[in-house]
């Protein structure tokens, strides 16, 4: 168990937890995505609320949210470890910045808090009040459900809460753009062959996917009035 543990602690293991917690994160983005674009079928919230209620009482899917709180923890945390060593190995910054790295790189640190402070809104908007009964209840198909729908539409129906999403998003944008292909390389996916398709498709991802998250509040904010 020592070898595991030396090798979790160790600058390079830290790394190598940022990549695989930071690729379980992105996958999670995919699947919420998912769920979330049926805000979009006009159904009244209908399919919406139906997968709320499934996505919040299903024993497995409760046991993965525990394990995504857990690596949203690691990823912050390790995160916090890592800027603390390289800044006490390099207490003077570069007087020149390296011209590979992007703005996205150099931001990293940044770019997280931003994400982290929307997670903080987004959870206590969404997340406690499900957990809490602080939702109200719906009957669809003679089944009750809590109406999650509502308050999507209690929240998006107002514009700071829309601009709040539009430009959190733009940060998620940007910390994908070189965290995707980061993780892999520190993975040692980094292949002359099959690293440009890496590159292309994290930027791909890192544009879309928090265009789709964006393009929720601002289609309900607009559909709504
Ligand atoms: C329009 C955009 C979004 C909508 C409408 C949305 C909606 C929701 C809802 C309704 C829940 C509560 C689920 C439940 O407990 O039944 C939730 C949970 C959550 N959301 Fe979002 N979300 C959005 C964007 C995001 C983004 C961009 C992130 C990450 C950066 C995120 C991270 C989370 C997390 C971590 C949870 C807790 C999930 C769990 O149980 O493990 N969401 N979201």
């Amino acid at each position: 168990m020592n070898w595991l543990l030396n090798a979790l602690t160790s600058t390079i293991g830290r790394k190598i937890l940022m990549a695989l917690t930071g690729i379980f994160l992105i996958l999670f983005l995919v699947v919420h995505l998912a769920g979330n674009l049926q805000l979009l079928k006009g159904d009244g919230g209908v399919s919406f609320n139906l997968y709320s209620e499934f996505m919040g009482h299903n024993p497995l899917i409760q046991t993965i949210s525990i394990a995504n709180f857990a690596l949203i923890l690691t990823h912050i945390v390790v995160s916090l470890v890592l800027t603390q060593r390289n800044r006490k190995a390099r207490p003077v910054q570069y007087a020149f910045v390296d011209n590979s790295s992007t703005w996205s790189s150099r931001n990293m640190g940044i770019l997280g808090t931003i994400i982290l402070l929307f997670l903080v809104f987004h959870l206590q908007a969404f997340y406690f009040p499900a957990k809490t009964g602080r939702l109200s209840e719906v009957t669809i198909d003679g089944v009750i459900v809590e109406n999650m729908y509502e308050a999507t539409v209690a929240a998006f129906t107002q514009w700071w809460i829309v601009l709040l999403y539009v430009v959190s998003m733009v940060g998620l944008g940007f910390h994908l753009w070189h965290g995707f292909q980061s993780a892999f390389r520190t993975l040692g996916i980094d292949h002359p062959k099959y690293f440009p398709f890496i590159k292309w498709f994290g930027k791909a991802f890192s544009i879309l996917i928090p265009l789709g998250f964006a393009i929720i509040p601002v289609y309900m904010f607009v559909t709504h009035q």
